[in-house]
C-alpha cells in the first residue's frame, strides 16, 4: 500500500511540475513575445514567475524537510555516524561542519557553493568521474576516517539535496566567489613546524589543546575539534595537503576571529602552523589506488611517487617554487 501511495505521490508530483512548466510557456508566448524594453520585460517577470511560483513552492516543501534533515547531519555529523552515533559507527567524532563553516554555507569558509554546479566531474585523485554522492563519500572516509554511506541511503539524499540547495543559484559550470578554500601564494622558503609551534602556542593552543586532542564535553561532543592523533582527520584528507590546510587557516582561524578580509595570521605563519600540524602524527589511509596518473598529483601531494625528482618531503613542505618550476619546464 505504501508502494501505491509512494507512486501516486510521485504522479501528483510529475503533473504539477509537467503544469507549470506548460504555464510558463504559455505565458513566455503572450506576455513576452516582442517586448525588448526594460520596463515590459520587468512586467513580464513579475507575470512569468507567479505560475511557477506556487508548483515550486509545493514541491519546495516537500523537498524542505529532506533539505533540514541534510543539513543537520552536515551540522551535527558525530551525533548521527560519530562512536556513540544513533544510525552506527561510521566516522570519528568530527562533523562535517568543522571544516565546512556554517554547515558549509560561509564565504571563504571552505562552502559548498560550486557542488551544484561543478559535479560530476572528473578528479584526478580517482582518475574518475565523481558524482556528489561519492564526493562527500570521499570525505567520510578521509576527513571522518570513516566509511562510506550508502549512496541510496536517506541519509545521503538528505545531504546531497541541502548541497545542492546552496548551489541552486549558481550559474551551470562556474564557481563563485568564496567558495572552497582560498590559495595562498607558495612561500619562498619551505615551511617550518618548528616556527609553526610558536605560532601554535600563540594562537591555537588555547582551544585545540596542547597536543592537539580539542576540547570535548563530558558526554564526548567536541566543542574544539581536534587537529592531530587518531580522533582527527587522516593522511589522505584534503587538509593534509599544506596548501588546503594553510588557506582554510588564514581564513578561518583563530574561528570566529579571522576573515578573508581581517585575517589574523600573516601567509607565512598560515604555512608555518599548518606545517607543525601536519608533522605531526594521525591516522593512515591506504592511498595506493589514488592518483592513478602520478603526473597529476598536486605539488604539495606529500606521497610518492612522483613524476618528477624532488622528495617526499619537499612535496610536503616546499620550496614549491622549484618543483613549479621543473613542471613548467617539462610541459612546455
Ligand atoms: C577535516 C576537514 C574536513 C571535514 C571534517 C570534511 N571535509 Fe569535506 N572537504 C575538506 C577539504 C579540505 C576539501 C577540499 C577543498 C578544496 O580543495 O577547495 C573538501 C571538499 C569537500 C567537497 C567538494 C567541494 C568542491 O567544491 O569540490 C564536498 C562535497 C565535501 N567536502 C563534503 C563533505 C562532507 C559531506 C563532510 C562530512 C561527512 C565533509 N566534507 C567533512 C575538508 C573536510
Ligand atoms: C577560539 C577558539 C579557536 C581558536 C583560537 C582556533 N580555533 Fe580552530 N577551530 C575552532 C572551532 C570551534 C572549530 C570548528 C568550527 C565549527 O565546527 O564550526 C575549529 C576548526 C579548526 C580546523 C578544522 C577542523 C579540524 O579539526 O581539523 C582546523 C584545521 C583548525 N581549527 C585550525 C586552527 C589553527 C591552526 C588555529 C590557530 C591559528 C586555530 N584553529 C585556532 C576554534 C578555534
Amino acid at each position: 500500500v505504501t508502494d501505491i501511495k509512494e507512486n501516486i505521490r510521485l504522479k501528483l508530483r510529475f503533473l504539477l511540475v509537467a503544469a507549470s512548466v506548460t504555464l510558463t510557456v504559455i505565458f513566455s508566448f503572450t506576455g513576452c513575445s516582442g517586448n525588448k524594453s526594460a520596463d515590459n520585460s520587468k512586467s513580464g517577470e513579475t507575470a512569468t514567475p507567479k505560475s511557477t511560483d506556487i508548483a515550486e513552492k509545493t514541491v519546495d516543501t516537500v523537498d524542505q524537510k529532506l533539505i533540514e534533515y541534510g543539513k543537520d547531519l552536515i551540522a551535527n555529523t558525530s551525533k548521527y555516524y560519530g562512536p556513540k552515533g544513533s544510525l552506527g559507527v561510521k566516522a570519528n567524532t568530527l562533523n562535517c561542519q568543522n571544516c565546512h563553516l556554517d554547515a558549509g554555507s560561509r564565504t571563504w569558509g571552505n562552502n559548498y557553493k560550486a557542488v551544484a554546479t561543478t559535479y560530476p566531474k572528473f578528479r584526478d585523485r580517482s582518475g574518475s568521474i565523481e558524482t556528489i554522492p561519492k564526493r562527500v563519500n570521499d570525505c567520510f572516509e578521509r576527513s571522518l576516517n570513516g566509511k562510506a554511506l550508502d549512496s541510496s541511503s536517506h541519509e545521503m539524499l538528505a545531504i546531497v539535496a541541502y548541497i545542492q540547495s546552496l548551489g541552486k543559484d549558481v550559474p551551470k559550470g562556474t564557481k563563485p566567489e568564496g567558495s572552497g578554500i582560498r590559495e595562498l601564494t607558495f612561500p619562498a622558503r619551505a615551511a617550518s613546524p618548528a616556527m609553526g609551534q610558536t605560532v601554535y602556542t600563540a594562537q591555537c593552543k588555547s582551544c585545540h589543546g596542547q597536543n592537539g586532542e580539542g576540547i570535548k564535553t563530558p558526554d564526548g561532543i567536541y566543542v574544539y575539534p581536534p587537529l592531530w592523533g587518531e580522533a582527527s582527520y587522516n593522511t589522505g584528507a584534503g587538509l593534509f595537503r599544506l596548501s588546503r590546510l594553510a588557506g582554510y587557516v588564514k581564513d578561518n582561524m583563530p574561528f570566529n576571529v579571522s576573515t578573508h578580509d581581517k585575517p589574523v595570521l600573516t601567509d607565512e605563519q598560515s604555512w608555518d602552523v599548518a606545517a607543525y600540524i601536519n608533522s605531526k602524527p594521525r591516522p593512515k589511509k591506504d592511498l595506493s589506488k589514488d592518483w592513478p596518473d602520478i603526473s597529476k598529483k598536486p605539488v604539495d601531494h606529500p606521497f610518492g611517487p612522483y613524476a618528477d625528482g624532488f622528495s617526499e618531503k619537499q612535496h610536503k613542505y616546499g620550496p614549491f617554487a622549484p618543483i613549479v618550476a621543473a613542471r613548467k619546464k617539462q610541459a612546455s
